[in-house]
């Protein structure tokens, strides 16, 4: 195959890192856009572009620098994000704002600087990860899904208006993941098997996005653990 080049925020987490390797396993050239480099720099097809994703100044540079120097790169998984629940009044305003500019701003102004290289390319592919929360509101959880709501509208107006030109872009939405996403919450998933997916399903899913015939797009996937059972600390 030619050999693809897609980057990703949060490879250094849990779905962004179990994407990261399973794309560099199958061939493919990842770039690592985030803080912290998720694997050692002298892996074969793996690059680090260090960025801070609150750091709005930033993105539109350091894109800029990678297309022109990896002019192949032509897909792109937005991963990194967190959650933090509670009731509203529970939350200062710069927590608010926090989680609305990691979850839902930096993606829409990376996008912003990486779709005109998408849209010149033959074709390219774009992927957000939402949430269970992106379709459903719940207790505790509205901030969050106010940032997954917002990504969710974003995915499906951007399809809408780069289909034309080859770019295909895509939405996951997975319900509770076995990652460090839990760890400064009070709950996680219960410990049986059945109650959270793993990263790897994830990666699975989201590369089953990036290897359809580009005639084709699985355009939002709703991926489910078995059961939903919470555990509290
Ligand atoms: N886990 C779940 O149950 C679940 C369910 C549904 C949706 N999701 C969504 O899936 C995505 C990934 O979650 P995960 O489970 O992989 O979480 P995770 O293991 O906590 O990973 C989060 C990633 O986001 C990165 N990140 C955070 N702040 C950043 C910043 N300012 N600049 C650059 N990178 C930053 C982290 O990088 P650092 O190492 O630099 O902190 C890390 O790589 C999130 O959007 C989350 O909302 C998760």
């Amino acid at each position: 195959m030619d050999r693809r080049t897609v980057l990703i925020t949060g490879a250094s987490g849990g779905i962004g890192g179990a994407l990261c390797r399973r794309l560099l396993q199958k061939g493919y050239r990842v770039i690592d856009f985030g803080r912290r480099r998720a694997f050692p720099e002298n892996i074969p097809n793996y690059h680090h572009c260090c960025a801070d994703l609150l750091d709005a100044s930033q993105l539109q540079q350091r894109v800029k620098r990678l297309v022109s120097e990896i002019p192949t790169l032509d897909a792109a998984v937005l991963a990194a994000g967190c959650g933090r629940f509670g009731n509203l009044e529970e939350f200062s305003a710069e927590q608010i704002r926090y989680l609305l500019e990691l979850n839902l701003l930096s993606p829409i102004l990376l996008c912003r600087w990486l779709v005109p290289h998408f849209k010149r390319k033959k074709s390219s592919d774009l992927i957000l990860i939402g949430s269970e929360a992106a379709i459903r509101g719940g207790r505790k959880g509205a901030v969050y899904s106010a940032s997954k709501f917002g990504l969710r509208g974003f995915s499906q107006a951007l399809r809408a208006e780069s289909a034309s030109q080859g770019l295909r872009v895509g939405l996951v939405n997975p319900g509770m993941v076995r990652s460090g996403f839990f760890d400064e919450l009070d709950f996680a998933p219960a410990a049986d098997e059945n109650c959270a997916l793993s990263v790897d399903d994830v990666a699975a899913c989201i590369l089953q996005m990036l290897e359809m015939p580009s005639h084709c797009v699985l355009d939002e996937i709703n991926l489910s653990p078995l059961q939903h059972v919470i555990s509290f600390d």
